[in-house]
């Protein structure tokens, strides 16, 4: 399994460090524009090997797409990042570009290879990957739900006072600090709905924490995460390298599915050897659809931005 993660920066390189660690890939190829600096990180990365007991190869490249060919994985994590105070939205005028570009020198370089967008606006991105590249929509997923239902696990279990590998849920819609949905009707702690364990009040607070998780953390670092995204996209890639048929919310481009059309936006889907093995359709109460529908159309308001 050969897997390119392009931008060397926090999150390509967190990414980069949890699948060696995993060490379900035999190369990683590390892409950056910046003069050297993957090269750096993946030597940095490959000098843990014997410290962190992995035999996945690490190498780095400063712009020499020649270097990801045959890539059967690809992510995308290019582009700035956010400030303090921005919204993900705010960053399409550069990202747009950049994301474009990418994606036309990995499909060049890789005609078969799967494409995981984490570049923000994620959703927008996914969509511009799609109609960049012509790839079958199996083949280009956007990251965000896995993200923001790890931060909602954890806002769960903080309220619950429980360990988080007791807790279960899912966050949908637009990875947006206001498009997104957290399914707290459908959460667990140990199979028992949450709502057994949580008041309403807390419930909401849980809700509205999950949903600015991004940037909460983006005015405590002073730019975005890494840890939590870069871990978000590794276990999505483990899951096509495995073909574990593992599901994961997701920006996958909808076809009628939830009563969406050409839109990439966060569903459930399984994720295997094939990318989006199959979109689940699960049955959302009205308050539910409701939401989705006005998450669609905030995504749809950014994509008429490309
Ligand atoms: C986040 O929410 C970077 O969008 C990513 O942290």
């Amino acid at each position: 399994m050969k897997v390119t993660v392009v931008g060397a920066g926090a999150v390509g390189a967190s990414c980069a460090e949890y699948i060696a660690i995993k060490d379900f890939a035999a190369e990683v190829v590390l892409i950056d524009i910046k003069e050297g600096f993957a090269e750096g990180k993946a030597m940095d990365l490959m000098q843990t090997a014997s410290l962190n007991g992995f035999d996945s190869k690490i190498v780095g490249t400063t712009g020499d797409y020649s270097k990801t060919a045959g890539s059967d994985v690809a992510v995308i994590t290019s582009g700035i990042p956010r400030k303090p105070g921005m919204t993900r939205e705010e960053l399409i005028s550069t990202n747009a570009g950049i994301v474009k570009s990418v994606a036309e020198s990995l499909i060049e370089h890789s005609p078969n290879v799967i494409i995981i967008v984490v570049s923000n606006p994620m959703d927008t991105m996914a969509y511009l990957a799609h109609k960049a590249t012509g790839l079958p929509k199996n083949r280009i997923i956007g990251m965000g739900g896995a993200l923001d239902s790890a931060r909602f696990k954890y806002r769960l279990a903080e309220q619950l006072g429980c360990p988080q590998s007791d807790v279960d849920g899912m966050v949908i819609g637009g990875h947006s600090d206001t498009g997104m949905i957290p399914l707290t009707r459908l959460a667990t702690r140990n199979s028992v709905p949450v709502s057994e364990f949580l008041s309403e009040e807390q419930l909401t607070y849980v809700k509205e924490e999950t949903k600015v998780g991004g940037a909460t953390l983006t005015k405590l670092l002073g730019t975005s995460a890494w840890y939590a995204p870069g871990a978000a996209v590794s276990a999505m890639v483990q899951a096509i390298a495995q073909d574990s048929q593992k599901m994961f919310p997701c920006s996958c481009l909808l076809d009628g599915e939830y009563g969406l059309s050409d839109i990439s936006l966060g569903v459930p889907a399984i994720i295997g050897a094939n990318g989006i093995e199959k979109i689940v359709e699960i049955d959302l109460n009205d308050a539910e659809k409701e939401n989705l529908q006005t998450s669609a159309d905030a995504v749809r308001k950014v994509n008429g931005l490309l």
